[in-house]
């Protein structure tokens, strides 16, 4: 036990180790039944008598705060609670520089996409809020048989932080996927990240100083807002209509804008459910060349299709350089695993590389191995095959339940693929006014508010994630989401 000692004190030394442990078990962080150390131990690690350790337990023990077993040591009581010292206190302020951290406003924008902290306690609430997939469908067992295969396969590279950009047949798997949706590139263009989200953040640090601006859709991805926004970046919005990014307007904002990067989800874009036309591709794709722009095409379920055409990647459309292309396996397969990856060519790979080192050293070498177990004996494509049945069949419930439950008046366009469902309230509503009503009838969702670059309150849009929750649940969910709505317009007359 390390206790920091001020032998210039006029406070003795056995009352600093006393007022050490005694501060320590009042706040909890010593709980109850823990072991001191034994009185001789801690004075040889203390550079201190026996006896002036043995005096601070004797305090301790006279104040109820500890208690010696006979023969085996001193241990830890559990506190009156009278007595518990609460985390911090007027009497104990916060140092300054803790102080500035509040005042600073890097990260007040998260508290818009995190609808998660105040959901009322509905004794059984269906969410309709997250970002992923339903945690009851992750191939648990697969994943925890690949873990100990390859443990037993490669032994301590496993415990390694391994290659730089990434497990090498991990990166061949990949650059292989990518190759059958007509992106070609190489596993030496491959790097892998923690998430994409840590790509995401890679690469625009990488491009970008604080106060640059970035182009992004309007709306977008709240998880990218709050990182642009935390980074420092200016963040200037293009419209979205059903056929993904309104490019006709775009060279007009690259004028007045003077953007460094365009972020972009083509496919199944979050949070509008939208698909990028190939037209509009291939526009972006010239306006991007001509203003010298690079894009981030951020393909996060880009293999959750349930019908329809695939649009070919910006990636695969690009005669070379100009786009970075990301995406996870944290929405196909489970977002835990933490592994995403970047396909980029030219002199920014390499910066990328060194740039991901610099930031956290490697993604987990054992993790990278498992997954790459999994992919190559084809129980990835079973399973994504198995999650784009079951996940059509749960948009066309919410589909239907929305038609039944929800009053005339909310408007929204099917999705042909990913996660979401995009819903217009009726004129005058808004969903941050909406939100409480639906906690409180047992039905969760995101507001639309967190989505855009501008935040503005007021928002008649909000997000629904149909692939999370049974059939039953959805149905029951948009009965529930329904009556909110009509108490809300009933509220309004
Ligand atoms: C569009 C989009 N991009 C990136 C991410 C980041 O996901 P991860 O870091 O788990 O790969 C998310 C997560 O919700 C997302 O919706």
């Amino acid at each position: 036990m390390r206790i920091p000692l001020d032998r210039q004190s006029e406070t003795p030394l056995y009352k600093q180790i006393k007022i050490y442990l005694q501060q320590g078990i009042l706040s909890g962080s010593l709980v109850a039944d823990t072991r001191l150390p034994a009185s001789r131990q801690l004075a040889q690690d203390l550079g201190v008598n026996r006896i002036t350790v043995e005096n601070a337990y004797a305090e301790l023990e006279s104040e109820g705060l500890v208690f010696s077993k006979l023969g085996s040591g001193t241990y830890v009581l559990a506190p009156d609670p009278l007595l518990s010292l609460p985390r911090n206190t007027s009497d104990a302020p916060w140092p300054l520089w803790q102080q500035s951290v509040l005042a600073q406003d890097k990260i007040t924008r998260t508290k818009l996409s995190d609808s998660k902290r105040d959901v009322a306690r509905h004794p059984a609430l269906i969410s309709f809020a997250s970002g992923i997939g339903d945690a009851n469908l992750f191939p648990a067992e697969d994943i925890r048989k690949a873990v100990q295969a390859v443990m037993r396969r490669d032994g301590i590279a496993t415990l390694d932080y391994g290659e730089r950009n990434g497990y090498g047949p991990l990166r061949a798997s990949i650059a292989h996927i990518l190759g059958s949706q007509g992106i070609q590139t190489q596993p030496e263009n491959i790097l892998i990240t923690a998430g994409s989200q840590q790509a995401l953040s890679l690469v625009s640090q990488l491009l970008l100083n604080p106060g640059d601006v970035i182009l992004v859709e309007s709306p977008t991805y709240a998880g990218a807002l709050d990182l642009f926004h935390a980074l420092g970046f200016k963040v200037v919005g293009i419209p979205v209509d059903a056929q993904g990014m309104q490019v006709e307007g775009l060279e007009k904002l690259l004028q007045q804008h003077h953007p460094r990067l365009i972020y972009t989800i083509p496919n199944f874009h979050n949070p509008t459910g939208t698909c990028l036309t190939t037209p509009r591709r291939r526009q972006l794709l010239v306006l991007a060349d001509r203003y010298n722009i690079p894009i981030i095409e951020d393909d996060f379920v880009g293999d959750l299709r349930y019908e329809g055409h695939t649009q070919p990647a910006l990636k695969a459309l690009d005669p070379g350089g100009g786009v970075i292309y990301i995406s996870t396996f944290s929405k196909m397969l489970m977002p835990g695993l933490r592994v995403g990856f970047i396909a980029a060519d030219g002199p920014v790979y390499d910066s990328l590389v060194n740039f991901k080192r610099i930031h956290d050293v490697a993604t987990s070498a054992l993790v990278q191995r498992a997954l790459e177990a999994y992919v190559t004996v084809g129980r990835y494509q079973t399973h994504l095959r198995r999650s784009c049945q079951i996940f059509r069949k749960r948009r066309d419930v919410m589909v239907s339940s929305i038609q039944r439950y929800l009053p005339t008046g909310v408007r929204f366009d099917p999705p042909q693929g990913g996660l979401f469902i995009w819903l217009q309230l009726p004129p005058e509503l808004s969903s941050e006014e909406l939100l409480p009503l639906a906690r409180e009838e047992g039905v969760d969702f995101s507001p639309g508010i967190a989505f855009f670059p501008e935040g503005i309150p007021g928002s008649r849009w909000l997000r629904l994630n149909f692939v999370a929750q049974t059939p039953n649940q959805i149905e029951e969910g948009m009965k529930r989401l329904g009556k909110a709505i009509k108490r809300l317009i009933s509220a309004r007359k």
